[in-house]
């Protein structure tokens, strides 16, 4: 098996192996991540992306449409797309970029990693660009994504995007983790996190407003770019009696997205009334692209747990902040 992972040290009765190689929808490869207690999570390597996160009763915690396609060059209709290297229109490319439609590898030999603690279950991926991905952006990267899985069954991505360019060249890209959360009933879902702060809204060509609300509730579409957000933003689902908390690093944009009735009509992959049962909040990096000289890298995290909502009220240690930062070539390790 050339995933990496590691498992309940001595152990002897796990059942489950932490991390399986299997095929998915349309014979599609698929990895595995089961944690010990019960939770697990799959990712393709068509998108690298992640369709499912279960908590340990096997309760599923993402979202993904009925109708989603799994077929190049559709995008999954749900789950964690990874928008690289565009976000969007915010560029040339096609909308949210291509690595969303790309066959990543596993990565065989991840450079060194730390791993949080000795029982999370893991999976290292990595795209690096095809000849037909050079002409469309002429810049040659590495990107390495590991997807966990906490004993606890919180869910961490990580990526890590470096600059290889022969040819001196920096580049500039735009990101987004489209994280699709599933949620009882949209009209008991609020968004805390994100008030007072200023806003793009897609929805009237990106116009910039503030946040009056003392938090988002949805009563219709709704489609906003979230600007310097905090660490930490919660989505509390009320119906449910449960809590998602995401925590980002290198990520200082948050989109918040649900197509509502019209738009979903509108989406051949996505059932008409399933915006009822989804929110996006999608930890991004947009309004200022990040810029990699050759031999950069940039890193960007992504870690989402579920909680009942009588846990949350802020106390899940607020000043816990996941570092980013661009690293220098001659600093990495
Ligand atoms: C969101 C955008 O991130 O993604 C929306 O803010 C967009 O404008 C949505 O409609 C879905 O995009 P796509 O390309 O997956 O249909």
């Amino acid at each position: 098996m050339s995933a990496s992972a590691s498992s309940t040290a001595g152990d002897e009765k796990q059942e489950a192996a932490p991390v399986t190689h299997c095929k998915g929808v349309n014979d599609l490869d698929k990895v595995v991540l089961r944690e010990v207690r019960g939770s697990s999570a799959e990712v393709y390597l068509y998108g690298g992306h992640v369709t499912s996160w279960k908590d340990e009763h096997g309760d599923e915690l993402l979202f993904v449409s009925n109708k989603a396609i799994f077929k190049s060059p559709k995008a999954i209709r749900g789950g964690i797309p990874i928008c690289f290297p565009q976000f969007s229109n915010f560029g040339n490319l096609e909308q949210h970029g291509f690595a969303r439609n790309r066959i990543w590898a596993i990565d065989t030999d991840p450079p060194a990693f730390p791993v949080p603690t000795s029982n999370t279950a893991y999976v290292d991926l990595i795209l690096k660009p095809a000849e037909e991905d050079l002409k469309i952006w002429p810049h040659s990267f590495e990107y390495r994504l590991r997807v966990a899985l906490s004993p606890g069954g919180d869910l961490m991505l990580t990526s890590r995007i470096r600059n290889t360019n022969a040819d001196g060249k920096a580049f500039s890209f735009t990101f987004a983790y489209h994280t699709y959360f599933k949620v009882s009933d949209i009209s008991e879902v609020r968004v805390e996190g994100l008030e007072t702060l200023d806003y793009l809204d897609n929805l009237q060509d990106r116009a910039r407003f503030t946040e009056q609300g003392d938090a988002i509730v949805f009563e219709s579409e709704l489609d906003r770019i979230y600007l310097g957000t905090p660490s930490k933003i919660a989505i509390i689902d009320h119906e449910k009696k449960r809590t998602f908390v995401v925590r980002k690093g290198g990520l200082p944009d948050a989109v918040v997205w649900n197509p509502w009735d019209k738009k979903a009509k509108a989406m051949s992959d996505f059932g008409d009334d399933e915006y009822k049962r989804m929110v996006c909040v999608e930890a991004a990096a947009i309004e200022k692209p990040v810029t990699l000289k050759p031999g950069e890298e940039w890193t960007g995290k992504l870690e989402l747990s579920a909680v009942p909502s009588s846990y949350y009220s802020g106390q899940l240690d607020p000043d816990r902040v996941i570092q980013d930062s661009i690293v220098p070539e001659d600093s990495i390790s």
